[in-house]
Parts: structure tokens; C-alpha cells; sequence
């Protein structure tokens, strides 16, 4: 993987290679697809759910964390799915289902797995709170998307590892963005290869779009959900939570906040609540290291 010469590293390549990364588990697109269907019962979601013994194991420790609020340990899985309510199932099976993906060290960008998993969870909790102040009607969708919006990051380490640190020296050298880098070195960035496998993992439309989206200010102030996304994505690098080495190396849409509705005093709570509920769930964040 690491014999290529500067030229065969193109996003054509690893749009090829993503053929051979791990499909996203059948049993959760299965669960996914249920959950559309209002009619679908709790029992009909556990009897698919319950022969994947890691799947189920992770819901079993998501439900319990703190963030889920649960007031009793839970054991069983339908006991877990039938307290939670359907937006929560719908979070701790992406989540579950997220983790193998999620917690891998990206040499490239200095972050250790712990950071891409907080990074990934932090986002996905700001986004709640971001979606309660702007009064989003979906927050499981961004949910969603916060939480799998740097994917893009784990393939670009499988496959052009080596390059990721000309990407970090010319971003430094040359004062651009992380994403004029990233295109500059590869012909696409981390957002673009993100979204792709999110197509391949057949996820919604909105969603792939909105993680497209993500670092391109032009165009994620042009709808709801990317806006949502960005701006949760942007909190959760100002509080510092699984920063990476291209951090604050964004340009940043001036007419986001306003875009969304939401004034400085606003932001201010979203900034604090998101933080406290980020501390909250220190126990889903340890579960890497399970
Ligand atoms: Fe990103
Ligand atoms: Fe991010």
C-alpha cells in the first residue's frame, strides 16, 4: 500500500480501493430500513439486532452510559431497545455500529483513535443540542451525519497514508485551508471521500450530502441539515475535542450562525450545554478501549 509514487496517489485510487473496505454491518442497515416504517415494533427490531453478538453488546453498553439517561442498569436487549425511545435507537445503532470504524489512529493527522471517536462523538452530541436550540425536527438524522462526518479521514489514512504528511506540510508551508491541500495533494478531500462511502453503505441522501458538504462554505450554508452539521462540527473543534493537526485550518462561512437562526448568546449555550453533555458521556468515549 505504501510503494505508490507520487502520481498513482489520486482520488481515482481511492475511490477504487473503497471496494474493499468492510461493508457497514447488514444487521444495522437491516434495523435502519425497519425503523423508517412507524409500524415496526421493538420486537421486531431485537429479532434482527440479536444474532450479532457485537452490535448487541455495544447497544447494551451505549444504553447504559449516562448520555442515554436510563435509570437502571439494563441487561437484556429488548428491555434496552424497548426503554429507549426510536430517535435514541436509531443513535445507539449508529453508534454501535460506528465504533470499529471510528477508532483508528490517523498518523497523518495526529490523532490517536481515542481522538477520531471523541471527535466523532463529541460532534454527534453538539449536534443534539444545536438541533434542540434551532429547533430541528430531525436530530437523529444529524446525529447521523455529525457522528460519521470525518470517515473520510480513516479511509484517506488506509490507502494514502504517506501522503496525509504532504498534505500537513504544504497546508503550513503554502497558508491554505486543510481542504486546498487535500485537493491540491489528492484531487479531493476528506469530505468527499467520506460521503462517497456513505453512499456505498446506502445511507440517506441528505446525509451523504451534508458530511460532501462539510468543510465547503459556499456550499453547506445551502441547506438545513449541512448547515447543522457544520456549524456542530465547528463547536466541537473550538471546545477542543478530538482536535486534530488541521483543527482551526477552515475557512468558516461568516453567515453560518445567522443562516441557522441562532444569535451569540445562542451559540454561548449551545457551547456550555454541549460541553456538559460532552462530559457526561465520558463512559461511551471509554468504550473504545473496551
Ligand atoms: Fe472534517
Ligand atoms: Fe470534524
Amino acid at each position: 500500500m505504501n510503494d505508490f509514487s507520487p502520481t498513482e496517489f489520486t482520488l481515482d485510487y481511492i475511490f477504487d480501493s473503497l471496494g474493499a473496505l468492510p461493508a457497514f454491518p447488514e444487521v444495522v442497515q437491516k434495523a435502519m430500513k425497519l425503523l423508517d416504517d412507524p409500524n415496526t415494533t421493538m420486537e421486531q427490531l431485537a429479532e434482527v439486532i440479536k444474532y450479532d453478538q457485537a452490535i448487541t453488546a455495544n447497544i447494551l453498553h451505549l444504553t447504559n452510559s449516562a448520555h442515554f439517561g436510563l435509570s437502571r442498569q439494563v441487561t437484556s436487549l429488548d428491555t434496552a431497545l424497548a426503554l429507549l425511545g426510536q430517535q435514541q435507537v436509531r443513535q445507539v445503532l449508529v453508534a454501535s455500529a460506528s465504533m470499529p470504524f471510528l477508532a483508528k489512529d490517523i498518523e497523518g493527522y495526529n490523532m490517536t483513535a481515542h481522538d477520531l471517536w471523541a471527535h466523532a462523538m463529541g460532534c454527534a452530541i453538539i449536534s443534539e443540542i444545536v438541533a434542540k436550540y434551532c429547533e430541528y425536527p430531525e436530530p437523529a438524522v444529524l446525529f447521523t451525519a455529525a457522528l460519521l462526518h470525518d470517515i473520510g479521514k480513516t479511509v484517506m489514512h488506509l490507502y494514502v497514508g504517506p501522503r496525509l504528511k504532504e498534505i500537513v506540510t504544504k497546508a503550513n508551508s503554502q497558508e491554505i485551508t486543510f481542504s486546498e491541500a487535500e485537493w491540491d495533494v489528492l484531487g479531493g478531500d476528506h469530505a468527499v471521500i467520506g460521503s462517497d462511502i456513505l453512499r456505498k453503505w446506502e445511507f440517506p441522501p441528505d446525509v451523504v450530502r451534508a458530511v460532501r458538504n462539510h468543510h465547503d462554505p459556499d456550499l453547506y450554508i445551502q441547506d438545513d441539515l449541512s448547515a447543522l452539521l457544520a456549524m456542530s462540527d465547528i463547536l466541537t473543534v473550538q471546545l477542543g475535542i478530538g482536535v486534530g493537526v488541521d483543527g482551526f485550518r477552515y475557512r468558516i462561512n461568516p453567515e453560518l450562525p445567522s443562516r441557522l437562526g441562532l444569535d451569540q448568546a445562542a451559540i454561548h449555550k449551545c457551547v456550555i450545554e454541549g460541553y456538559r453533555e460532552y462530559q457526561n458521556a465520558q463512559d461511551i468515549l471509554g468504550l473504545i478501549n473496551k
